[in-house]
């Protein structure tokens, strides 16, 4: 399953958006992406919360489940959220493995580069396929900000070293997030895996958006990364507008929805 995305490299642009609801599977899976993320950023656009730190891995599972009904036959990823890896293997394994048995998931993805190799080795040594995220990790906010990576040649040298290490640990993929696009380019160019960037060009393997920017949700957000392909804030506030016109001045409900003895 997941050696179809990595056959894609070269070949066609892979294409992947987060998902967290059954009825958005059920749409996706009528569509052609290739994958399905269930993000933690489900802490911001789900929560409501500043930040993806308080996300635990229960609530990724609940998430991979309803999330695997909508869709039973894509290839989900589930988000490992901040803690839930990376503190000891045999932890890291566990939840990664939860992800996948109690969720569904068919892969997991975590945030960060040289430094997890070893993680990652433990994992796809027992059949977990892992897929990489580095870059602007929004784990490590409270070191780093949200900062566009790859500016420098430093910084370059380190996000190839880290996909390089990612590749050799045994990652099918990597998520290059907020990355100038020079440096999304070389690292695309350095590894094998395919690459899938966010707010990182247009130069990378594939691209992922979050579900909810892209259909437009949230007026007060529009990041620079983001495409809104439509507007659902609009759309469901005048449909909520519309519906409440209708019930005040009686006009709904209509023969049409009303039972008869
Ligand atoms: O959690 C998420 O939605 C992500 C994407 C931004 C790649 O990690």
């Amino acid at each position: 399953m997941i050696h179809k995305i990595v056959n894609k490299k070269g070949k066609e642009k892979i294409v992947m958006l987060t998902c967290y609801d059954y009825l958005t599977a059920k749409i996706l899976s009528e569509t052609n992406i290739d994958l399905i993320l269930v993000g933690d950023s489900l802490g911001t656009v789900i929560k409501g919360e500043k930040t993806t730190l308080s996300v635990t891995v229960e609530e990724v599972i609940y998430h991979t489940r309803i999330v695997r009904k909508g869709a039973p036959d894509a290839i989900i990823v589930a988000d490992m959220p901040f803690l839930s890896y990376g503190t000891s293997v045999e932890e890291s394994v566990k939840n990664a493995g939860r992800l996948m048995k109690e969720g569904g998931a068919n892969a997991v993805k975590l945030e960060g580069g040289k430094e997890l190799a070893h993680f990652v080795g433990a994992m796809t040594n027992v059949g977990i396929p892992v897929m990489g995220h580095i870059g602007l990790k929004p784990q490590s906010i409270n070191l780093y900000g949200y900062k566009i990576a790859g500016k420098t040649e430093d910084e370059i040298k380190s996000l190839i070293e880290d996909a390089k290490a990612l590749e050799n640990a045994g990652v099918f993929s990597i998520v290059i997030e907020g990355t100038t696009e020079e440096a999304a380019k070389i690292i695309t160019e350095n590894v094998k895996i395919p690459t899938i960037g966010i707010g990182a060009g247009k130069y990378t393997d594939g691209q992922v958006l979050v579900i909810t920017d892209m259909l437009g949700m949230d007026k007060d957000v529009n990041y620079k990364h983001n495409k809104r392909y439509t507007n659902l804030y609009d759309i469901i506030k005048n449909a909520v507008g519309s519906y409440t016109d209708e019930v005040k001045k009686g006009l709904f409900p209509s023969e049409d929805n009303i039972f008869h003895k």
